[in-house]
């Protein structure tokens, strides 16, 4: 059932008077209404924790990107159509520098204008994506008048004197007319975007080498791997200084060095947009294994895999945050890249992954680690007709059926998801095949998630769902309070201190939640709550008060 006709339907019936709705705190929001016009978007880091703000309140970017080559008139109706579909509030697309450059200094702004204007009519948010010199390693986004140049915009050498499908980090040239190029783009951000419907931009994409190639050997990098490591370098890693890049990081000088040379030459892309418009800027990742990395030629040499953060901490402060393009499916290791990459000093954003089911599941630990955001690839269908696209998106076996309903679930609650997890009180987890039920502690209690067909009494065992789609969020409102949240699990509190102790379900009641606002629709009692709190398929949020006896 179309869920606003749901609640249109249901705002009929008066509520009796027991039924209050709660506003959950807004601190944050009052700052910013008092402050006028949009503020502009920002990242803000407390104790470790890491918030977006968007107008002036935290907000959690339920985003997905779209094709490499769907961001063009032609294809963008699929995209709005898709993006509709997943409820999802902020669109990922590539600005081609091609396209938006192409010829010297003559700037074509008209796809980022339809980008903006397409995303604004259709309530949502942008994160730009700049396919700048970089783009998955190679440079195949470069003008075509650049590509007909290769002396003067160079690709890296190998060690064996042959040209690489990479660009060279080492060419001034290249630098330059991409430094131009993205100064173009955020001056005309700025001008055309004063709402801030774009709230980040990408620079670059998944940059560094791919193919075995570890680091450039043009004459300009081999003169530079001899010359003694960068002073910010060799302080941020507390190394001896002074010395050249093999004595400094022997077996690991050539990867170190791609890494510096690459980060180093996108931050000054990044510094120059940065001085026309100060948005968020982030790069993302090609990671490597996260348990069992093999030799850097295994990997995309040069980008900001988990071994190399401190290089690009070091070498790119103008870039906000290092972001995992997460395509790792088995679960271990998705949960390693998480705990990788949310770190104090990095924002968690998660802005590719797989969005097919079961793996949508893994929205929810993105969310328990912190996570500013999450995006999977590839949405849209711009090969399908409306009518087929209609079609498919009618079986519950549509690739991202999942995402839609998580999305579904977590869009209204956005802003109070994002705050509390600011103030580190989100707790989020998803169904780990293979483990039927989930504990973990929440104030003073033992969190209990079992996955699989809830059953009457409290020592049925848990037999986990078929596929494993299950995952819950805890919000903590207050002491003993809670917004919960979830699919395809129950939900119960075990008091933890006292063995004598029981929990008790105090009041739970089915809310919608409406902005920073709980409106009630009913009481939970009885079968509902008597072994726990059941969530199945329909995205549901209770308000949720316990005590002990
Ligand atoms: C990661 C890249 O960043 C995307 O642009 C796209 O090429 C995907 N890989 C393809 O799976």
């Amino acid at each position: 059932m179309n869920p606003t006709k749901f609640y249109s339907l249901r705002s009929v019936f008066k509520l009796p008077a027991q039924l209050q709705a709660v506003v959950v705190g807004t601190t944050l929001a009052v700052s910013a209404a008092s402050a006028g016009s949009p503020p502009l978007p920002r990242l803000v880091q407390q104790d470790g924790r890491h918030a977006l703000i968007v107008d002036g309140e935290p907000y959690l970017i339920l985003g997905a990107q779209c094709h490499n080559s769907s961001a063009w008139p032609s294809t963008l109706p699929a995209v709005w159509r898709e993006l509709g579909y997943l409820n999802a509030n902020t669109l990922e697309a590539p600005v081609y520098w091609e396209q938006f450059e192409p010829a010297p200094d003559k700037f074509d702004p008209s796809i980022v204008d339809q980008l903006i204007d397409g995303a604004r009519a259709h309530q949502l948010r942008l994160v730009l994506l700049w396919f700048g010199t970089w783009k998955n390693g190679s440079s195949h986004y470069l003008p075509l008048w650049m590509k007909a140049q290769p002396e003067k915009f160079p690709r890296m050498i190998s060690k064996e004197g042959k040209p690489v499908d990479s660009p060279s980090p080492h060419s001034p040239e290249t630098l330059q007319a991409d430094v131009h190029a993205f100064r173009a783009l955020m001056k005309h951000l700025k001008q055309k975007d004063p709402e801030h419907t774009v709230i980040m931009v990408q620079v670059e994409n998944e940059p560094g080498t791919w193919g075995g190639f570890v680091r450039d050997f043009s004459p300009a990098a081999e003169k530079l791997f001899a010359a003694p490591v960068p002073a910010e370098l060799t302080t941020k890693l507390r190394v001896e200084s002074g010395k050249n890049w093999t004595d400094t990081f022997g077996a690991n000088a050539d990867e170190y060095f791609h890494a510096w040379s690459v980060a180093h030459y996108i931050n000054q892309v990044a510094a120059a947009g940065k001085e026309e418009y100060a948005l968020p800027l982030y790069i993302n990742v090609a990671l490597r294994d996260p348990l069992k990395p093999g030799p850097a030629t295994t990997y995309e040499s040069g980008g900001a895999t988990d071994n190399v953060i401190d290089i690009w901490k070091a070498a790119a402060p103008a870039i906000d945050l290092l972001a995992p393009d997460i395509y790792q499916f088995e679960p271990e290791k998705y949960l390693k890249v998480l705990d990788l990459y949310a770190r104090p000093d990095n924002a968690l954003l998660v802005p590719e992954t797989i969005g097919m089911t079961p793996f949508h599941r893994h929205f929810f630990d993105a969310l328990g680690h912190g996570a500013i955001g999450w995006s999977p690839f590839g949405v849209d269908h711009p090969q399908m007709s409306d009518a087929e696209w209609l079609t498919a998106t009618q079986s519950p076996d549509y690739g991202d059926a999942g995402v839609a309903r998580n999305f579904r679930l977590a869009r209204a609650a956005m802003r109070i998801l994002a705050r509390i997890n600011y103030e580190g009180k989100l707790h989020a987890v998803s169904e780990e095949p293979g483990h039927p039920e989930a504990i973990f502690p929440v104030q003073r209690w033992d969190a209990k998630l079992t996955y699989g067909v809830p059953a009457f009494g409290s020592n049925h065992k848990a037999q986990g769902n078929p596929k494993p789609t299950g995952g819950a969020i805890i919000a903590e409102l207050g002491p003993d309070e809670f917004l919960v949240g979830g699919f395809s699990c129950r939900v119960d509190f075990l008091p933890r201190s006292d063995g004598q102790a029981q929990r008790e379900f105090l009041r739970v009641e089915e809310v919608k939640v409406n902005g920073n606002v709980l409106e009630p629709l009913r009481i939970w009692n009885g079968d509902e709550t008597d072994y726990g709190l059941n969530f199945a398929t329909t995205p549901t949020w209770l308000h949720v008060k316990l005590r002990t006896f």
